[in-house]
């Protein structure tokens, strides 16, 4: 079993269904409410513990109903929270999202995961050191995920940076981490240091992933499948994806696995709604292999 350790947010998830996005000052009835667990990194840590490797969660919850709710869920899906931060009179990260048939529209406030430090990082150097690979998104501090990055990097251990929600990065972070994987727009927003090229993992949605192998890009298509909630996908693909490589797999086959859990996964309601173990995953494939 490979060790993989996330650093990054723990969420609710505010879902409002609705035919379309409302007008300035405009009221709007819209469909069923829900409230799931969520957060990139919360999200990206139970996919990588579904397909089946030892996770660890580095993060912070407000002292709230919703942080121990959030806790107990990741805790269900066998993941160790121990380093998780309780912060006093900070609320749990939310998150907003208006669900528009399958496409959805996220504000963030960040709440106790804007506690995520440098320091955070820094007194956990001998969890860090016991994993195989280091997962990372941008809902916590960039100067905690550069802490990240830099500690990571001297331990050797290989860095998985999903750059979402998109920033500028660092120099030293681009020269750092293993891996970058951006979604199509996110890529756009990135300011890409061309030398750097050769980390990208970049997702397309319903068509595929494209990564450098060389001087060449390798595609990997799509699946097709019935939409019903795009929310989380990348995050199911970034966790698969780590899971992976923290095995030891080569990176095209942490790709293959990790587009095929993200198509799965959008066809269930919820960020980790659809999230597919190990077994489902290969099942999935083996259907769709061609003859
Ligand atoms: O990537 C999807 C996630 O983004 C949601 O779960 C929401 O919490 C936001 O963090
Ligand atoms: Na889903």
């Amino acid at each position: 079993m490979g060790r993989v350790l996330v650093i990054g947010s723990i969420n609710v998830d505010m879902v409002t269904e609705t035919d379309r996005i409302p007008e300035q000052g405009e009221t709007l009835i819209g469909g069923r409410f829900r409230t799931v667990p969520g957060g990139k990194g919360a999200n990206q840590a139970v996919a990588a513990a579904k397909a089946g490797a030892d996770v660890t969660m580095i993060g912070a919850v407000g002292d709230d109903s919703i942080g121990s709710d959030m806790l107990a869920n990741l805790r269900k899906a066998g993941i160790d929270t121990s380093c998780v931060k309780i912060v006093q009179e900070e609320a749990t990260g939310t998150a907003v999202i208006l669900l528009t048939e399958g496409d959805n529209r996220i504000i963030v406030s960040p709440g106790a995961n804007a506690s995520v430090t440098p320091d955070t990082i820094a007194s956990l150097e001998s969890v860090m050191v016991n994993s195989d690979v280091v997962l990372l998104q941008l809902e916590v501090p960039l100067e905690a995920v550069t802490a990240a990055v830099q500690l990571a990097h001297r331990h050797r251990i290989p860095i998985v940076l999903n750059p979402a929600p998109a920033a500028a990065l660092p120099a030293e972070v681009w020269k750092k981490a293993t891996w970058i994987t951006p979604n199509e727009r996110e890529q756009q927003q990135l300011f890409l240091h061309g030398e750097f090229r050769e980390k990208l993992i970049t997702t397309f949605g319903a068509n595929g992933v494209a990564y450098w192998a060389g001087n060449e890009v390798k595609q990997v298509a799509g699946h097709r499948v019935q939409v019903t909630d795009t929310t989380g996908a990348g995050d199911t693909f970034n966790g698969v994806f780590a899971a992976l490589l923290a095995e030891g797999a080569t990176c095209e086959q942490a790709v293959i696995m990790a587009n095929a859990a993200s198509a799965i996964s959008v066809q269930t309601f919820g960020a980790q709604g659809g999230m597919p173990d190990r077994k489902t995953i290969e099942a999935f494939l083996a259907a769709r292999r061609p003859e």
